[in-house]
């Protein structure tokens, strides 16, 4: 065994084949294999979260099972940053004292941590962005420990317009330099990071995240805790599904499960849909507040592996009509998973074909009822159901 494990990577070299050099490095492809999971600390903190609330996040984080559940990744969002030295080297502010005892503390519960930070002078609360330190801040990560970059266009928007002001192609362009920029900073300083781009879905970032080393990139505006915030992020997501998969992920953003007064039937159709996206799970409420109900919607196992799927091939929507649309998408072991969703305000009492043909599924096959948590046997495209208002019915699909 030890002389293979020796002979390993001569064995890879000669049966790996000749590639010729890429222009752009990509970036490891085990970083971010399935969606990216964890906690970010912007939906429900905002500009107030401490060192003491990261640390009780991560705690939390252990004994609430939803590290069990696969949330990993623990992120402060914006306002942990403070002034820079005279050698222009950036420190955190007085919330966070001691950022790499803080990754230490994290890493110690089996977790990871990950920063914000901008392309810009400023971030969009108005603190030290990266511009002009790009090198300097990737190193400073890796120097702490970070695992994780989320990366905000914000302050970056006034540099490129007035760079280039009547050329909107050449801001973008500067945009994606921007990018690929702190990328390359990231592969210099050797640690790896999963880069999260947020620049809120210009420019179709979705055609070139991945070419500036993206792992996952904003699709469109920031979310708040409402359905109709929700609803509307999620029904805009059509179409996205042919540029997500394994290591570069479609990202709607945040999880606002457990925040707001979402329904429990509200916080059940974010979760599913999100899962059917495929997309990054970064839960955003207060962990001290958790309640069973919330714990159980985070860490469903069904809704999870839908989500993580290693196939990682994102729903498409096969159905929309008035408040009703249906979405699918094929799993690894030849499953299909399909939500019926009720964005309306009534309740959907007639049932209408579930349209499994177009699921690449067909009459006969198993369902499993996820937040029903039943096997509903063999079905087929007429089966009677009702939603609630706001209700999502996730079925589980097998050939029979
Ligand atoms: C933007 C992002 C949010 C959050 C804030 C922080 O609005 O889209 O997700 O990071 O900035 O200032």
């Amino acid at each position: 065994m030890p002389t293979l494990i020796r002979l390993l990577p001569l064995i890879l070299a000669i049966v790996a084949p000749a590639r010729s050099a890429p222009t752009i490095t990509p970036p490891p492809a085990v970083l971010a294999a399935t969606p990216p999971m964890g906690w970010n600390s912007w939906n429900w903190f905002n500009r107030k979260v401490t060192d003491a609330d990261i640390r009780q996040a991560a705690d939390i984080i252990v004994s609430s099972g939803m590290r069990e559940a696969g949330y990993l990744y623990v992120n402060i969002d914006d306002a942990w940053e403070g002034t820079r030295d005279a050698h222009g080297v950036l420190r955190a502010n007085e919330k966070f004292p001691d950022m790499k005892a803080l990754a230490d503390y994290v890493h110690s519960k089996g977790l990871k941590l990950g920063l914000y930070s901008s392309p810009g002078a400023l971030t969009c609360a108005k603190f030290p962005g990266s511009y002009g330190h790009e090198q300097q801040d990737a190193d400073l990560y890796a120097a702490w420990g970070i695992d994780f970059l989320k990366y905000d266009l914000c302050g970056f928007r006034t540099i490129m317009t007035e760079a280039a002001p009547n050329d909107k192609r050449e801001q973008l362009r500067l945009m994606r330099v921007a990018y690929e920029k702190m990328h390359q900073a990231l592969l210099q300083a050797g640690r790896p990071v999963v880069y999260s781009l947020c620049q809120y879905g210009y420019d179709a970032v979705w055609q070139w995240a991945p070419e500036v080393g993206a792992h996952l990139w904003r699709t469109g505006d920031d979310i708040n805790a409402t359905f109709a915030s929700i609803a509307l992020i999620a029904r805009g997501q059509a179409g996205l599904a042919k540029y997500s998969g394994p290591g570069h992920w479609n990202d709607p953003d945040m999880l606002e499960v457990g925040n707001g007064k979402l329904t429990l039937d509200e916080n059940r159709t974010h979760m599913a849909l999100w899962a059917m996206l495929a997309a990054p799970l970064l839960a955003g409420n207060n962990l001290t507040q958790l309640t069973p109900e919330i714990t159980a919607i985070l860490t469903d196992r069904d809704i999870i592996a839908i989500d993580q799927d290693p196939l990682g091939k994102q729903a498409d929507r096969i159905f929309a009509e008035g408040p009703i649309e249906i979405w699918s998408r094929p799993l690894a072991n030849g499953d299909v998973a399909l939500a019926v969703v009720n964005f309306g305000q009534d309740t959907f009492l007639r049932g209408i074909s579930l349209h499994l043909q177009a699921a690449g599924a067909g009459p006969g096959w198993h369902a499993y009822d996820i937040w029903g948590k039943k096997n509903l046997g063999p079905i087929d495209d007429h089966y009677a159901f009702t939603l609630k208002r706001h209700e999502t019915l996730v079925l589980r699909l097998t050939r029979s």
